[in-house]
């Protein structure tokens, strides 16, 4: 008997969901030591035109993990994203988020799934014209179902958790680039995500802010239990966040695996990404 091609990868597969297995419905049948993963890529390709960005790339993560996407500029770090929250469709392959199949799914049905997922895009996307409070509350009031009482409760402690409940009352002009970042962070969590999608969230902010955006998104996987994707240049932060990378090169998943994995891999390429970003330092 011939296997069928093996995937480079292994994807952890949820049970197929036919129309007679789940008349059948033996759902703890699933063996609980292979945790769905919460997004996947299966096979994904994607072109603009002749240029080909995504050939063929699978990955995933798990709930609660934190995933790390490197790769040089320009290699698809971002177009991965947008991918997930359905902003783009790949050419070929399967894409799978929060237990759905969303290859296919329209604008609406991509509404539904980006409650779930949400982007903190780089500069923020704030309201200019709303105060840091405002702009938290905002995905609280559009729930509709909140006193202000309530609302005001709860703007404060994801301020606090951010750490800018000081600059509450600032509109985002008087923040610097690292403090808009947080209060993004805070009006995604408003809207009580189950994944948390961050694109190069530490590029152009001081080192100590990368730092407290990096405790951040620790705390939010450890209290929480977010699942994050975090793309970034950055490899001492994806170093502290990783559990698993994805190390995108020439359209390829060139590695993916656990930072451990990552650690020892003698792969050229990917040695020569981490020896330029000093990653292997001496005692560390
Ligand atoms: N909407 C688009 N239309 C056409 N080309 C695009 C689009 N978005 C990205 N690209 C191209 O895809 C490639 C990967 O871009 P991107 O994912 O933004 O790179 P990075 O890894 O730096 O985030 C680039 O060549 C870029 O020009
Ligand atoms: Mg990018």
């Amino acid at each position: 008997m011939t296997q069928p091609e093996k995937p480079p990868i292994e994807i952890p597969q949820e049970p197929e969901r036919t129309p007679s297995s789940a008349t059948e419905g033996h759902a703890s049948e699933r063996p609980h030591h292979h945790p769905e993963p919460y997004i996947s890529f299966e096979h994904v390709s994607k072109a603009f035109g002749s240029n080909v960005v995504l050939e063929d790339v699978s990955f995933y993560v798990l709930p609660g993990e934190v995933l790390c996407i490197l790769g040089r500029s320009g290699v698809g770090k971002s177009v991965s994203l947008q991918h997930i929250v359905g902003f783009l469709k790949p050419d070929k392959g399967r894409i799978r988020v929060a237990g759905e199949d969303i290859t296919d799914y329209d604008d609406e049905q991509m509404q539904a799934i980006r409650r779930k997922v949400t982007m903190v895009f780089q500069n923020g996307a704030l309201f200019d014209s709303l105060s840091v409070r405002e702009n938290v509350a905002f995905p609280l009031r559009e729930r509709g179902e909140l006193s202000e009482g309530q609302i005001q409760q709860i703007v404060k402690g994801l301020l606090e958790m951010v750490n800018v409940l000081e600059m509450a009352d600032d509109l985002p002009s008087e923040l610097s680039t690292g403090m808009k970042r947080s209060v993004a962070i805070a009006r995604a969590l408003a809207a009580q995500p189950e994944a948390i999608l961050y694109d190069e969230p530490t590029t152009m902010v001081d080192p100590l802010i990368g730092r407290l955006l990096g405790d951040l998104i620790l705390k939010l996987k450890r209290q929480l239990r977010l699942t994050s994707i975090v793309v970034t240049h950055d490899m001492r932060f994806a170093q502290r966040l990783a559990d698993r990378v994805l190390f995108l090169h020439q359209g390829k998943a060139h590695f993916f695996g656990t930072m451990e994995e990552m650690k020892r891999s003698q792969d050229e390429v990917l040695r020569q990404f981490l020896d330029l970003d000093q990653l292997i330092l001496p005692g560390v």
